[in-house]
């Protein structure tokens, strides 16, 4: 059909119209929100970087936590700050670190909401690399041992699905086996499958102190230049038993979003990381852009994308222009 039998204006006209044919729903469901824990009782600490997020002690993130849960969103992903960082990151495993305090609070408070914990040691060693170092690069086998030990406290803490996020290779075998050894077989696992080397984590590492003392993570994150190779990572992590696998970041990686897509039959999490947040927030702060009509394109878009799970600092907002 041609113009002018054909006339795509036709289904545009009206709101209802347009309602008739949107392809692509974003909501709340779709959503899941980062909490950032550090030690202490009582503590709010705003990021400079990241305007309107803050980094909680483990009494406020329940308060969080619950405002997630009250908001509709299923889901909320945890981080730590340790007390201490050493060469190993040993705190990541500890029984009583911050994420393992703030899985057992929160879980009391709000058992239906998901609770999900970041499964990395960036923020836990004090070189600020992903596991542990042998010769100053990242031991993958020796990190791997510390991944499973991790995993396993947080499932003990209770819980819902870890989120392993260093690329490490294997980490989702590595974390399934751990799991299923003590018997939290279902406890899931979303694997930080295609997680590139990018410049847009710049806020979260001043946020959770975790930019690496020397070199970088271009030895295990991926290039931004290649695709194939993200495929590749995604059906590797399906083969290991992921039940989840992540795109990251989302904004620049959309067709990153959209081949795993087409390739892999399992839901697909896309993470809208913190210099996305960033970069709309501070526009938007100028009056440069609408900030509300802004992030509800941005979000919709990772959806059409190919994403059934999106993390973002904009959920709590987005839940609320969801209503
Ligand atoms: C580290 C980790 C990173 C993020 C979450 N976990 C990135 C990194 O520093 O390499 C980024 C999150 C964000 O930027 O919002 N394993
Ligand atoms: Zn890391």
């Amino acid at each position: 059909m041609n113009f002018p039998d054909y006339r795509a204006r036709r289904m545009r006209r009206t709101d209802g119209l347009r309602r008739m044919v949107r392809e692509t729903r974003l909501a709340v469901d779709n959503l899941s929100y980062p909490i950032f824990v550090i030690g202490g009782s009582g503590v709010e600490k705003p990021i400079t970087s990241m305007p309107g997020q803050s980094v909680w002690s483990v009494d406020k993130a329940v308060d969080v936590a619950a405002r997630a849960f009250d908001a509709g969103i299923p889901s909320v992903i945890l981080f730590g700050i340790p007390d201490k960082k050493d060469a190993t990151g040993s705190e990541a495993w500890s029984q009583n670190g911050v994420v393992q305090k703030a899985i057992r609070a929160i879980k009391k408070r709000c058992p239906d909401l998901v609770v999900m914990a970041d499964s990395c040691f960036c923020e836990y060693t004090d070189h600020g690399h992903c596991g542990v170092l042998h010769e100053g690069l990242l031991d993958n086998d020796a990190s791997l041992e510390n991944l499973a030990r991790t995993v396993l406290s947080y499932a003990r803490a209770g819980v819902d699905i870890v989120a392993p996020s260093g690329m490490l290779d294997g980490f989702v075998t590595a974390c399934r086996e751990s799991l299923d050894e003590e018997g939290f077989e279902q406890v899931a696992i979303m694997a930080y499958s295609a997680k590139y080397a990018s410049g847009y984590y710049g806020p979260f590492r001043d946020a959770v102190d975790s930019a690496p003392q020397h070199g970088d993570r271009r030895g295990y994150q991926m290039d931004p230049s290649n695709g194939a190779e993200a495929v590749r990572e995604v059906v590797l992590d399906v083969g290991e038993g992921a039940d989840i696998v992540m795109v990251k970041p989302a904004l620049a990686y959309l067709d990153i979003v959209r081949m795993v897509a087409d390739e892999v039959n399992l839901p697909i999490a896309c993470y809208n990381v913190s210099g996305e947040y960033a970069m709309i927030e501070a526009a938007a702060a100028q009056g440069w852009i609408d900030r509300d009509r802004i992030v509800m394109e941005t979000l919709t878009a990772m959806r059409r994308a190919g994403s059934d799970i999106i993390i973002t600092y904009h959920a709590m907002l987005a839940a609320k222009l969801l209503r």
